[in-house]
């Protein structure tokens, strides 16, 4: 039986497509380089979901996994790796943070949007259309696409109203946070799985003044956009907002789920005080080893200078990519440092690019709300042969779907 037979025979069906030979299955990742279990190779310009951006199979992990490595016990016995965790993530946030530590995206955003519960004590809250904010109940409740929704949308916690992605929508939300017990306003400054969207910094500015005039929180979830992606440790710091809360993941560790909520000390600190059992807590919360590994991702950040590198292949990206825009072949290009989205504005087309770049070795992220955006993210090690040789083969595939 194939890889793909046992697949459909072994996995419910609502998960990975598959259609003849594809996908391909991966066997291994080393730096740049995949090889699928056929013994093909594929450069990666995906971080795999822009999560390892710092190539695959990175050296620092290794070293880590050489040592001692152990678990701990979540509430009850702390772990110096996690100690140190949060207060290296503190500062890096700008000082005077709190945190609880999680697994997946999903899982950060359900701990940002419960603490703003906590807070206001009201289910309400201000999302914004093409948002993305993961599949957990709690992070669902506050993600767009009706495809994902439609099985839960009876049992989602939170109520989520949405409003355009759009500096017009700031006199709605105002009325509506005056209006209603609304606890929290959540959004991505830079909308991921939408097609890299940029929030209009006047949005930003504009939450972020609602937020502290009628006292709601205001959340930014980072799980995509963190960590040296925009050439800036997180997005907030490129757009000089802070929000309430924060929501990060994916490139933490840059390779095992370990995801945070971290805010302000004095909204945080409305969970109270633990009489001896956790009122939110899971096994493998704060788990040593990917504490470990986080703190090891963010010493790398610090020693290859990760924001000056994103900088470096946005500049790479931007001229690179000029010819397919003045050719006309792709109707818009967005993005910022290692963030890009190629918006064919055609539905489909970004899927069929993505397709198309699989048989020819590269891995990319098919994207938008109907499919018409073709993303990449490359990792920090890419260099600009390999990107020089990526933007030729798709101005070719582009034109070929085009004729
Ligand atoms: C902005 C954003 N938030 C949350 C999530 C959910 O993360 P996870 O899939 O790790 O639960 C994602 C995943 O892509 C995301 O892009």
């Amino acid at each position: 039986m194939s890889l793909l037979d046992k697949l459909k025979k072994y996995e419910e069906g609502d998960f990975t497509y598959i259609e003849g030979n594809f996908p391909p299955v991966f066997c291994k990742s080393r730096g740049l380089e995949i090889t699928d279990c056929q013994g093909n190779t594929y450069i990666d310009l995906s971080s795999f979901f822009g999560v390892s951006i710092l190539g695959h199979s990175p050296d620092f992990v290794k070293k880590m996994a050489e040592k001692e490595f152990y678990h701990s016990m979540g509430d009850l016995i702390p772990s110096r790796e996690k100690i140190e965790l949060l207060e290296r993530l503190a500062k890096l946030l700008g000082g005077n943070m709190k945190g609880i530590l999680v697994q997946n995206g999903s899982d950060a955003v359900e701990a940002c949007l419960r603490t703003a519960y906590i807070y206001k004590k009201s289910r309400k809250i201000i999302a914004f259309d093409g948002a993305y904010h993961g599949t957990g109940l709690g992070a669902l409740s506050a993600t767009y696409g009706k495809h994902f929704r439609k099985k839960f949308e009876k049992i989602l916690p939170f109520e989520a109203k949405f409003f355009p992605f759009s500096e017009s929508s700031l006199k709605e939300i105002e009325s509506s946070v005056k209006n209603e017990d609304i606890s929290a306003i959540i959004i991505e400054p830079i909308q991921g799985r939408a097609g890299i969207k940029l929030a209009p910094k006047k949005l930003l500015e504009g939450l972020r003044e609602i937020a502290s005039s009628f006292n709601v929180l205001l959340i930014f979830d980072e799980i995509y956009t963190g960590f040296y992606k925009t050439g800036f440790p997180f997005a907030k710091d490129f757009f000089n907002i802070e929000p309430d809360l924060i929501a990060i993941g994916k490139a933490l560790s840059t390779v095992f789920p370990i995801s945070a909520c971290m805010g302000k000390s004095e909204i945080m600190d409305i969970w109270g005080k633990t009489s001896g059992e956790a009122s939110y807590t899971y096994t493998f919360s704060g788990n040593p080893f990917l504490c470990r590994v986080s703190l090891a991702a963010l010493d790398e950040y610090e020693r290859i200078n990760a924001a000056e590198k994103a900088r470096e292949i946005e500049g790479w990206v931007k001229e690179l990519s000029k010819p397919l825009k003045e050719k006309g072949l792709i109707k818009e290009i967005r993005g910022i440092g290692i963030l890009w989205g190629f918006d064919f504005k055609n539905p489909g087309y970004g899927y069929q690019i993505f397709r198309k770049l699989l048989e020819k070795g590269w891995i990319t992220i098919p994207s938008g709300l109907n499919g018409e955006v073709l993303e990449i993210i490359p990792p920090l090690i890419v260099d600009r042969s390999t990107l020089k040789r990526f933007f030729s083969t798709l101005e070719f595939l582009v034109e070929e779907l085009l004729l």
